[in-house]
């Protein structure tokens, strides 16, 4: 098949992309290289630098290429800048995906995989609970609200023009090639500061002291999986949360992210952070249509050695 990703050159998206070269598709990666990087793209996926808010330009990438089915990662993500910039997040969250739907309907693609936030969609949730598909989403942040407007515009498309598609709302994503500069990276964070010695701050869920909010960390392997998944059109339904269903607190991740870099450095503990979600793990399913996770153990091994031997 081939397939078009829009933030390929980030993170997520660029295991999206070796997996999909890997499985014999055609990859084209479209990305503004705004937090995406030339070095994670796969040699043999061709690439084309611009912005999906630009609509025109975004038309004609996929008309040239046309896409059998486009996964979307590409997304202002920082829920601190959406913060700060709301107007911005909507403009590349809520626009540039609308942009890129339009194309999509222009150029008859046949499906569309969106890559969705369960980690901020479901706000708070109580401990001894998993966010469930179907809790009504409690956006509490613009970034989550441009995210939810994503999801609410691909059911709208599906209706008035036939588009397919896949929400796939991860929880908290870590990895190899995972930024640590950026603002949600706390595994990344913590891995290059364990190699350097400095301490690891663990900032309050509710008191300073306390181990932590809680998160469900899933690997990025398991997110590659969904969306081949996905684009194999694997998933009787069209959301999906991607994530293990197991919470772990951050003084806890710091504690494993330590002992994997066999690092001395000192944890510290630091006031509540406004805005934190206290809590947030998800509902995998049952049976999960994921099936089997990898363990938080062997998917930090697997992470913090790589940071060690490319921080
Ligand atoms: N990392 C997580 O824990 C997590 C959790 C939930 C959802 N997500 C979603 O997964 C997707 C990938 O996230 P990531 O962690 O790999 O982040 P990332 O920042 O590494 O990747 C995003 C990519 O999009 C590109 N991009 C940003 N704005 C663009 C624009 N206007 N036009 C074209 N390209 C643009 C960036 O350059 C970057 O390569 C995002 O949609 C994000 O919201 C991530």
């Amino acid at each position: 098949m081939r397939i078009l990703i829009t933030g390929g050159a980030g993170f997520i998206g660029s295991h999206i992309a070796d997996a999909c070269l890997a499985a014999g598709h055609d990859v084209k990666i479209l990305d503004d290289l705004s937090t995406g990087r030339i070095a994670n793209l796969p040699a043999n996926a061709h690439f084309v630098e611009g912005d999906i808010r630009n609509a025109g330009w975004l038309t004609e990438r996929v008309r040239e290429f046309r896409p059998d089915v486009v996964s979307h990662q590409a997304a202002q993500t920082s829920v601190a800048i959406s913060a700060r910039e709301p107007v911005l997040d909507a403009d590349i969250n809520v626009l540039g995906t609308l942009n890129l739907l339009n194309a999509c309907v222009d150029q008859e693609v046949s499906k569309v995989i969106f890559a969705s936030t369960g980690g901020a969609i479901y706000g708070e949730v109580p401990d001894g609970e998993r966010a469930q598909l179907d809790w009504q989403p409690r956006p509490l942040s613009p970034y989550a609200c441009s995210k939810f407007a994503g999801e609410g515009y691909l059911e709208c498309y599906r209706a008035e023009h036939g588009l397919d598609s896949t929400v796939l709302r991860y929880s908290n994503v870590y990895g190899p090639r995972q930024d640590p500069h950026g603002e949600a990276g706390v595994v990344a964070i913590f891995s290059q500061r364990a190699f350097a010695g400095q301490p690891l701050n663990v900032y309050a869920r509710v008191a300073e002291g306390d181990a932590g909010c809680v998160r469900d960390y899933v690997y990025v392997d398991d997110v590659v999986r969904a969306n081949l998944m996905a684009i194999d059109g694997a998933f009787g339904q069209s959301i999906v949360n991607v994530c293990t269903g197991e919470g772990t607190s951050t003084l806890e991740l710091a504690e494993a992210i330590k002992h994997h870099a066999g690092s001395k450095c000192e944890i510290g503990f630091g006031p509540r952070r406004p805005g934190d979600i206290e809590r947030s793990v998800l509902d995998p399913g049952s049976p999960p249509p994921l099936g089997e996770t990898v363990s938080l153990e062997n998917g930090l091994k697997q992470t913090v050695g790589w940071f060690g031997e490319n921080a």
